[in-house]
């Protein structure tokens, strides 16, 4: 592949990733107001203007379109569904004609919320979708949109995605036990957390062995961490972790508490857990326990956050 790469999204948990960790010729940041959180100009691509995007991407001609932008907030979806439809769904099947009659490639990437979270094994790629909110149907609309643009496309759908960086469970979780002695974490809802290096890592790999003629079905991989847990389980790790780093000078008490205890606007899976077999050995790539990658990412985040 020549060319330059668009990436979108690029203040996000991931896009920021990505702008870190891949060593990408030509790469060509953009965000919604043209800004990175460093300061620096980039490129404006505002998803909720799905008709703004040909001029951008005409001018700028990407060889490979990565697409980190999403619309992610889940309660505020329930809302907001008509923006949630544009950034999720109408941008995606923009970026997607864009590509198909100019001959580029796209990563994009889904959710474990296009699963109802019924199952009781981790969900293949085949099996059947029934998002139970705003943001799973749209984030599923996208991926339905990219498939019939024809656009040359792998879209990886992961799940529980935390960075050193960004609004995530860990940040969060670190922050409530720095000032709290008991914190209460949902205990039945299960899935895996996964880290954006891994998304990035694997992404690059993917990167590396493009497939070429692939299915249309064969384009979904469910790209998550190995092994799952709670977020009582995760929260637990994560906040030991930090005790024996010596982040924390105390451990607070974590309660197990069941999603009814904590009601929020939109429902979540209650199993989250995506096989991510096919990845691994499609692109011949091992996938860690989540644990393994916890470790990683908490070792990268200087103490003094
Ligand atoms: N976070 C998770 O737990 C999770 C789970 C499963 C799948 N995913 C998927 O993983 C991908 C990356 O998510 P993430 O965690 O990195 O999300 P994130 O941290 O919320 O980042 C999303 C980025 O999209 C940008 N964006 C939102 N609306 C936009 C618009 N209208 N125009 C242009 N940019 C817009 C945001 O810009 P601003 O910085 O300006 O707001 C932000 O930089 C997404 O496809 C998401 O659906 C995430």
């Amino acid at each position: 592949m020549s060319g330059p790469v668009l990436l979108l999204g690029a203040n996000g948990q991931l896009g920021r990733t990505w702008r870190l960790q891949a060593d990408l010729d030509e790469l060509v940041c953009a965000s919604r107001d043209g800004r990175l959180d460093d300061g620096s100009a980039a490129e404006i691509a505002d998803l909720t203007l799905p008709e703004s995007l040909p001029s951008l991407l005409d001018r700028i001609r990407p060889a490979l379109i990565i697409n980190a932008a999403a619309y992610t907030a889940v309660d505020q979806a329930e809302r907001e569904e008509a923006l949630a439809m544009a950034v999720n769904a109408r941008a995606v099947g923009a970026l997607g004609q864009w590509a198909a009659t100019n001959h580029a490639r796209i990563i994009h990437y889904s959710t474990d919320y296009v699963f109802d979270g019924q199952a009781s094994r981790p969900y293949r790629e085949t099996d059947a979708t029934g998002p139970l909110g705003v943001y799973g149907r749209s984030k599923l609309a996208g991926e339905q949109a990219l498939t019939a643009s024809g656009a040359d496309h792998l879209i990886f759908r992961t799940a529980w995605v935390y960075a050193p960086w960004g609004r995530n469970f860990l940040n969060t979780m670190l922050r409530l036990a720095a000032e709290r002695d008991e914190l209460k974490v949902v205990a039945d809802q299960i899935g895996s957390p996964t880290s954006t290096w891994r998304i990035v890592d694997a992404s690059l790999q993917a990167l590396r062995h493009w497939p070429n003629a692939l299915s249309l079905q064969d384009r979904i991989l469910h790209l998550t961490a190995s092994g799952q847990t709670s977020w009582h389980g995760f929260a637990q790790a994560l906040i030991e972790q930090a005790h024996r780093q010596g982040r924390l000078s105390r451990l607070p008490r974590i309660e197990a508490i069941t999603t009814e205890q904590f009601p929020t606007p939109a429902r979540r899976p209650a199993w989250s857990v995506l096989d991510n077999t096919a990845l691994q050995q499609r692109f011949r790539y091992n996938i860690d326990d989540w644990r393994h990658d916890l470790d990683q990412v908490m070792a990268s985040i200087p103490s003094s956050s």
